[in-house]
C-alpha cells in the first residue's frame, strides 16, 4: 500500500481515480477547490478542499501529506469554458506548481493529466495528420488555450524529469473523452450530451474522432503505471482510451465524412478500431482497458436499440 495525494478528486476522473486507488487498497489524500459529499467516496480517503494556486498551498499540502506518489488531474478541464487567458495561466500554473512542489519535497513518483487535444484535431483552419491511429509519435499542434496548457504540463513534467535524472520517476498521461460510471447510466456527459445521444448522432463524437475512456481504467491504468514506473524509462506520455471507437460504423467510413481528405489515411480504420492507439501503454505497462460502450451500454443497447439505431441509421453495427 502507498499515500497517494490526487489533486482534483472531486471531479469527473478524480472521483473513480480517488474511489480505485483507495479500492486496491493505497491510502488516498484527495485534493481539491470542491469537495465530494463524504458517503460517495470509499471509506478511509482523506479530502482536502483548498485552492492549489494560493500561494505556498501546494508545498504545504505535499509537506504535510508525504505522499509516495502524486497524480495531478487539477485543471479547468473544458476547452473555451473560461476565457483562453485563464484557461492558459490557470492550467499551467497548477501544473508548475504541483510538479515542483512535489519535486522539492522528493516524492518519488509525480504523474500530470494532459489530453488528446495536443495534436490539433477540430481545428477550424484544418488539420490532417500524417497517419491513423494516431500514438504518442503523432507531432502536437494545439491550436487552442487547453491543449496549449496541457502540451505545457507535459512539458513541465519533462523539465523536471531532465533535470532530476533518474531520482524521481515521472510521467504524464492523456486520458481520451472520459466517461464517469453514472455516465453509463445516463447521466450528461462533458459535453452535455447522454451517451445514446452521442452513439446515436457521430456529428457529437466526431470532433473528438470518436475517442472516449471508462473513468474507472484510466484508475486502473494509474494504479498500473505507478507500479511500473521505477521500471520504464522516465518521462513518458501515455495515450489511455478504450479499445474500440464511440462509434457505431468503422472510422474509415466515419472520419473522412467529417474530415474530408482522410480517405486514405484513415482506410485502415476498419472494425471497431479507434483513432487512437494505446498500444504504448499495452507494451509498456502491460495495461488493458477492460470497460466499452459495448459492454456498458448493455441495458440501453437491449432496451432501446431501436433509437439508437434509427437515429444513428447504423442498426447491425450498434448490436
Ligand atoms: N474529462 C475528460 O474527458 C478529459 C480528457 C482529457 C484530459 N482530461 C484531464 O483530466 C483531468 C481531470 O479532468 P476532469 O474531467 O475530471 O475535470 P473536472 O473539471 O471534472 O475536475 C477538475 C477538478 O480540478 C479542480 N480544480 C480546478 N482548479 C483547482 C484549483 N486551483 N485548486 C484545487 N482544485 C482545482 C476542480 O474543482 C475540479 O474538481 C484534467 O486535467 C483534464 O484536463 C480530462
Amino acid at each position: 500500500m502507498s499515500r497517494i495525494l490526487v489533486t482534483g478528486g472531486s471531479g469527473r476522473l478524480g472521483r473513480s481515480v480517488v474511489a480505485g486507488l483507495a479500492r486496491s487498497g493505497h491510502q488516498v489524500v484527495s485534493v481539491d477547490r470542491d469537495g465530494v459529499p463524504a458517503g460517495l467516496l470509499p471509506p478511509g480517503v482523506v479530502q482536502e478542499t483548498t485552492d492549489l494556486l494560493a500561494p505556498g498551498e501546494a508545498l504545504r499540502l505535499i509537506e504535510a501529506t508525504k505522499p509516495d506518489a502524486v497524480i495531478h488531474l487539477a485543471a479547468i478541464a473544458v476547452p473555451f469554458s473560461a476565457p483562453e487567458d485563464v484557461i492558459f495561466t490557470t492550467n499551467t500554473r497548477l501544473a508548475f506548481a504541483v510538479i515542483s512542489a512535489a519535486t522539492q519535497v522528493g516524492v518519488p513518483k509525480i504523474v500530470t493529466a494532459s489530453s488528446p487535444t495536443v495534436l490539433g484535431y477540430g481545428c477550424p483552419a484544418g488539420w490532417l495528420p500524417p497517419s491513423f491511429p494516431l500514438d504518442e509519435r503523432t507531432p502536437p499542434k494545439p491550436w487552442n488555450a487547453y491543449a496549449l496548457s496541457k502540451l505545457i504540463a507535459e512539458q513541465t513534467m519533462q523539465m523536471f524529469a531532465a533535470a532530476q535524472g533518474e531520482k524521481i520517476r515521472y510521467a504524464a498521461f492523456r486520458p481520451c473523452f472520459v466517461i464517469s460510471p453514472e455516465e453509463w447510466e445516463g447521466a450528461p456527459t462533458q459535453q452535455g450530451h447522454t451517451l445514446a445521444e452521442r452513439l446515436a448522432d457521430p456529428a457529437l463524437s466526431a470532433p473528438a474522432l470518436f475517442n472516449y475512456v471508462d473513468a474507472r481504467d484510466v484508475a486502473d491504468f494509474l494504479d498500473l503505471l505507478l507500479q511500473k514506473m521505477p521500471d520504464i524509462p522516465n518521462g513518458e506520455t501515455f495515450f489511455v482510451g478504450a479499445a474500440d471507437a464511440l462509434a457505431t460504423a468503422p472510422l474509415a467510413e466515419l472520419i473522412p465524412r467529417f474530415l474530408p481528405g482522410c480517405e486514405a489515411l484513415s482506410a485502415g480504420l476498419s472494425g471497431t478500431s479507434p483513432a487512437f492507439s494505446i498500444a504504448k501503454a499495452q507494451e509498456l505497462l502491460g495495461w488493458q482497458p477492460k470497460r466499452s460502450w459495448r459492454t456498458e451500454l448493455k441495458s440501453i443497447l437491449n432496451d432501446d436499440a431501436s433509437t439508437l439505431v434509427t437515429a444513428g441509421n447504423r442498426g447491425k453495427e450498434a448490436s
